[in-house]
């Protein structure tokens, strides 16, 4: 008997071939739209390390949430930048803090037409600049937990269908958890970046969001990136706490822990592709070094390749567009 005549090439032939065979697919409704609110802000401004991305008055919020609907992206996820910041992070928790209008705003207007998630942090409403409160010079773990469950009630109570902890304090998503189900919120669901790492990437953003730290630095919260054994052991953590989605971040940098989440746990997966990849695409295409929709799409793929159920991007609109087009 003759050997077989293998040619994979066969099923790359043509285009509709191609089409055909394709394992993944990525659409507009993987995709998570982050969005910039400021408070006391009179018209948007452009973003000066991503170019592209804005931050928003109030009043632009809602034309802006439209425009990611009509891209037929399913999640925004709302970030906000207060006009005073204190000690106690008090404009993270306030009713009429600008994260808590920017939701109530959505919702009224937009209905069930997205899904509203929003960040739950200190960093960009506490004059420390850090996640956590600050007692002496150390970041509080307990005393913090306690601020950010008001957080994400005060979120809840806006109308929020999500709230993600982005604070790495140890011990968040229970704190959350239990503070949302004694408010009546048990149907508000969890995204905790449960693998955040100290990442180099974040400077756009801490640019855009105002939330650079005033001393030190994150690394007593935030992963290594040297350490994969300890990056599932807050996985399992946040699992056991009762986390409804779990989230690595960054997102290139770090497939191969996507897809070591994916193998390890029976639980919905976002990956951030944070700030930092964004501009580092931006850079290059603005130069002419890449074409951006096609690296666009293909990050955005592997992404979800490595096993992300779902990614937070700042190309979310762009490759929307592309994606519609197809
Ligand atoms: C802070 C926060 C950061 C990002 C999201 N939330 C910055 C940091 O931890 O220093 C970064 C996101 C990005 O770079 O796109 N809670
Ligand atoms: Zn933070």
């Amino acid at each position: 008997m003759s050997f077989p005549n293998l040619r994979l090439r066969r099923l790359r032939k043509t285009g509709k071939i191609r089409e055909l065979l394709e394992e993944v697919r990525l659409s507009p409704k993987d995709l998570i739209c982050p969005i910039f609110v400021e408070e006391d802000l009179k018209s948007k401004v452009q973003g000066e390390s991503m170019p592209g991305m804005e931050r928003l008055p109030l009043k632009d919020v809602v034309d802006e949430v439209n425009s990611i609907v009509e891209l037929k992206i399913p999640a925004i996820m709302v970030f906000g930048m207060p006009s005073r910041k204190d000690d106690r992070g008090s404009s993270a928790f306030a009713q009429d803090g600008i994260v808590q209008k920017a939701i109530s705003e959505i919702r009224k207007n937009l209905g069930n037409e997205i899904a509203i998630m929003a960040d739950v942090c200190l960093c960009q409403y506490t004059t420390a600049g850090h996640c956590g409160l600050v007692k002496g010079h150390k970041i509080d773990n307990d005393s913090s937990l306690e601020t950010l469950a008001k957080v994400a009630v005060s979120q809840a109570q806006s109308g929020t269908d999500v709230v993600s902890p982005s604070a790495m304090m140890d011990g968040q998503v229970k704190m959350i958890r239990t503070a949302l189900d004694d408010a009546g919120f048990s149907d508000v669901a969890i995204m905790s970046h449960s693998a955040k790492h100290r990442s180099s990437l974040y400077s756009p953003f801490k640019d855009m969001a105002h939330s650079a730290p005033k001393f030190g630095d994150r690394k007593t919260y935030q992963l290594p990136y040297t350490n994969p054994k300890e990056a599932m052991r807050e996985v399992e953590t946040d699992i056991a706490e009762g986390v409804d989605i779990v989230m690595i971040k960054p997102a290139l940098a770090y497939l191969d822990l996507i897809a070591m989440t994916r193998e390890k746990f029976n639980i919905p997966i976002s990956a951030y592709s944070v700030s930092g990849e964004y501009a580092l695409v931006k850079a290059a295409a603005m130069q002419g070094w890449v074409d951006e929709k096609e690296v666009t799409l293909e990050i955005l793929t592997a992404i979800k390749r490595a096993g992300a159920d779902m990614i937070v991007t700042y190309f979310s609109k762009s490759a929307s567009k592309v994606l519609n087009e197809k």
